[in-house]
């Protein structure tokens, strides 16, 4: 909690700005639905998306209105995202409570993540900014195609690392991209400094996935989500993928059949991810992070010094480290 702090302290007005902004952000007259808007945001999540909006745009100059509109229909369309991706990967639990599926139902879950999608797609027109309209839009395709890539590599067992990075490049690391070019664009910075802060977002992005998928490989409440979800769902995450690539070949060939075959009882689960530890798998994906965060903070060499630009570095280096 205090590295979060520190991180906010460049923008600590601003974000103060965004929650405000943020908690009003949503309003239905229909009874159903407000129950459901005042469930979502009463469990609050990390803010990551905001706060990379929110120091980049600083990092670039000044945080603006149009950067506040932004940080709120980012976390917005982050919100929606969730909400969609519980029914798809059929969890039962987010940030800690029941997630919304649990509690109402998916037909009711898909509606609401839609009526917030489109409040954040309402959100992008405000800043009368035709180029963050743009990347929003994209960024739903973008986040589409990455979960259908994700289930047809899990129906068709592509079990690659080019593959996998492909899904979470699309499915993850292009929102937060969006959050760091938005950011730069919202401040009015040059294309040369947009270019960077976009591919900042991208490595991040990277890691942010990355930490995420080692998540469900342990159990530990304080994730606040439930675990081994990943391989339940045939989603063969980095650690598994690189077990599967380098352990003894007739070992692994067990552990290939158990999943061409989505025999994904509760007793192969926890063999699979005995297996992917054993065999160096989390280690292996720790070095990948490092490797993208190392990339981060390169880029970030670029940008011109400041205490915003020292938060966003100390934000890639929480979300390599977190512990939710
Ligand atoms: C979780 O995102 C979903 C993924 C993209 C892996 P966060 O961990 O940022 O979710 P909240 O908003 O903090 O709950
Ligand atoms: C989420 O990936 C990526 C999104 C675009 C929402 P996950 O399915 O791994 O996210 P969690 O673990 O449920 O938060
Ligand atoms: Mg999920
Ligand atoms: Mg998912
Ligand atoms: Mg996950």
């Amino acid at each position: 909690m205090d590295d979060k702090k520190k991180i906010e302290a460049p923008v600590r007005e601003e974000f103060n700005r965004f929650m405000e902004d943020f908690k009003h952000s949503l309003q239905s007259e229909t009874r159903h639905l407000q129950s459901a808007i005042d469930f979502i945001l009463d469990a609050k999540g990390k803010h990551i998306r905001p706060l990379l909006v929110l120091l980049t745009a600083k990092a670039c100059g000044r945080v603006t209105d149009d950067t506040i509109n932004s940080a709120v229909l980012l976390e917005l369309l982050h919100t929606a995202t969730l909400i969609h991706d519980d029914v798809i990967d059929e969890t039962k639990q987010r940030r800690g409570v029941p997630s919304l599926n649990a509690i109402y139902d998916n037909r009711v879950s898909v509606l609401v993540g839609d009526y917030i999608l489109s409040t954040s797609l309402m959100r992008s027109t405000l800043t009368g900014d035709l180029r963050i309209v743009k990347i929003i839009s994209e960024l739903g395709r973008d986040l589409s195609e990455g979960e259908i890539q994700q289930l047809e590599t899990a129906e068709e067992t592509i079990l690659d690392e080019a593959c996998y990075l492909g899904v979470i490049r699309k499915k993850t690391a292009t929102l937060l991209s969006a959050c760091t070019e938005i950011g730069a664009i919202s401040a009015g910075a040059s294309d040369e400094l947009l270019t960077l802060c976009r591919e900042f977002g991208v490595q991040v992005g990277y890691c942010f996935q990355i930490r995420d998928d080692i998540f469900d490989y342990f159990e530990d409440s304080k994730i606040g989500k439930p675990t081994g979800n990943d391989i339940r769902e045939g989603k063969i995450t980095l650690p598994l993928l690189y077990a599967l690539r380098t352990a003894d070949q007739s070992v692994a060939q067990r552990f290939i059949d158990i999943i061409q075959a989505k025999d994904f009882t509760s007793e192969n689960i926890h063999s699979l991810i005995h297996f992917a530890k054993e065999n160096g798998g989390i280690a292996y994906a720790e070095r990948c992070m490092q490797v993208y965060h190392a990339k981060a903070l390169e880029i970030l060499m670029h940008i011109p010094e400041s205490e915003a630009r020292n938060s966003l570095k100390l934000l890639a280096d929480y979300i390599v480290n977190r512990q939710k």
